[in-house]
């Protein structure tokens, strides 16, 4: 069923190299000080009932420093003879628990093949680490993800209370690293870009095997199932967020979770999905018509959203600040909907935040940084002002219009009632200008109604 879409797919990228990973952690460690120890834990794992676990995906700032993915690990650095060592804390290998939950790189994978000064077992962290505090004065270490690596950090703080006094040794403060990473991972290297490319080719084209499917006859359970499961045919891990699929009045609900209505023909259906691959994010969403025409009042509201989009976008340069897109995008909605006779305002009236007619339609914002995370780390307002846009910086670029006639708290015009229009791609802030990371899905009225409903 997939054939078609796989052939023209092109090929996966190399992984991140070992190298990248260790320019990482040097990176990281040249912020430091001798003395200072970091700790990164990996996510626990979570039940989904009784002995049957979620599917397992660790912590992103541990995932970027050294590529690891398995639960039940702990990376630390420390200072040894003038240079920094890594640590990995892993399960050991184990026969008889590989028989039944899978292989482990254990120890000596971990050493050969990720980039690792030492691994030990797991077993020893608390161990081990109770002497690498001993002599530590900052440790960086997140709270509140693995608790047992929490209550050690406390209790050597505890432990040196007298050795602090006599000889003022000992872990003195925690720190969480997690801004110092997050500043590096704001700013993606050309591997990085590369991995975030193939995710975005994947859901491109997974988004138009949705298209060709169809809406007619069609569920959004259906139409969810075509999209994931190419996500898994192409050989990504799978969603980077729970896929939304919401037709008709279903579309204008913006986290809309159930999936399971059937598509009523002369419809929208929104279709906001992205893969994940090796960790890093995809985020699209498209709007099409169930039957594969839009109807006039769609295409009204579709044509303003995709102008809109489109002038968000072209303000993805360098130099600009990171609300220049949201505010492009809030400009020309307001235009298209007074156009339209929707906004009975003044465009300054209708951009204003709380007494301006647009958030009754448009009340979210236009962009988050997407990388490891869907919604990635980095500060939109360091020092109270907004960031200002640099090369490798990658962000979503998603405004929309949200016509829901069943919400009380509006009188929604009868010509648009319960379509709800997103049009989300994802954006690399190149030297010259705004990359298009998802510019293999379709997006113009003409290209979409040439695509949907029509098997290839
Ligand atoms: N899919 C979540 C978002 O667009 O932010
Ligand atoms: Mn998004
Ligand atoms: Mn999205």
């Amino acid at each position: 069923m997939f054939e078609k879409m796989f052939a023209v797919l092109g090929k996966m990228p190399e992984p991140i190299s070992i190298d990248e990973y260790t320019a990482r952690q040097n990176q990281l460690y040249s912020t430091f000080e001798e003395s200072d120890v970091l700790i990164l834990c990996s996510s626990p794992e979570t039940i989904h009932s009784n002995d049957v676990h979620h599917p397992y995906r660790t912590q992103s700032n541990l995932l970027y420093l050294t590529g690891w993915t398995e639960p039940e690990s702990v990376m630390c650095a420390t200072m040894s003879s003038g240079t920094w060592k890594t640590h990995l804390f892993v399960q050991p290998k184990d026969t008889l628990k590989e028989i039944w939950e899978g292989r482990r790189p254990g120890l000596e994978g971990a050493e050969k093949d990720w980039p690792v000064d030492h691994a030990h077992s797991i077993e020893e962290v608390e161990s081990t680490l109770i002497d690498m505090l001993s002599n530590a004065n900052r440790v960086f270490h997140r709270m509140g993800i693995m608790s047992s690596m929490d209550d050690l950090v406390v209790s050597s703080i505890k432990n040196r209370d007298r050795a602090r006094q006599r000889l003022g040794t000992g872990p003195i403060s925690v720190e969480d690293p997690s801004n110092k990473i997050a500043e590096m991972r704001l700013i993606k290297s050309d591997a990085e870009i590369e991995q975030m490319k193939f995710a975005s080719d994947v859901s491109s084209l997974a988004h138009i095997a949705a298209m060709r499917h169809g809406g007619k006859n069609a569920t959004e359970n259906q139409l969810q199932s075509v999209i994931e499961g190419f996500f898994r045919y192409a050989g990504t891990s799978g969603w980077s967020y729970p896929s939304i699929v919401g037709s008709g009045e279903n579309a204008t609900i913006l986290h809309y979770k159930e999936n399971n209505s059937p598509c009523t023909n002369g419809d929208v259906v929104l279709i906001d999905a992205g893969a994940e691959f090796r960790g890093y994010a995809a985020d699209i969403t498209r709007s099409w018509p169930t039957d594969g025409t839009f109807t006039e009042p769609q295409k009204e509201l579709y044509q303003i959203v995709l102008d809109a989009q489109i002038a968000a976008i072209n303000e993805c340069v360098p130099g600009n600040p990171y609300t220049a897109p949201h505010e492009a995008a809030r400009k020309v909605l307001a235009e298209g909907l007074i156009k339209i006779g929707v906004i009975t305002q003044t465009l300054k009236e209708a951009l204003d935040s709380k007494s301006g007619q647009l958030k009754d339609w448009y009340m979210h914002n236009t962009s988050h940084w997407i990388g490891l995370d869907v919604h990635d780390v980095g500060i939109y307002l360091p020092n109270g002002e907004p960031r200002t846009l640099q090369p490798g910086m990658c962000l979503t670029i998603e405004p929309g219009l949200y016509f829901g006639a069943w919400r009380p708290d509006v009188d929604c015009p009868v010509r648009y009632s319960n379509i709800g229009i997103r049009i989300e791609d994802d954006i690399l802030v190149g030297e010259t200008g705004p990359i298009v990371l998802t510019e293999r899905c379709p997006k113009t009225i003409t290209e979409i109604e040439s695509i949907v409903g029509k098997p290839v």
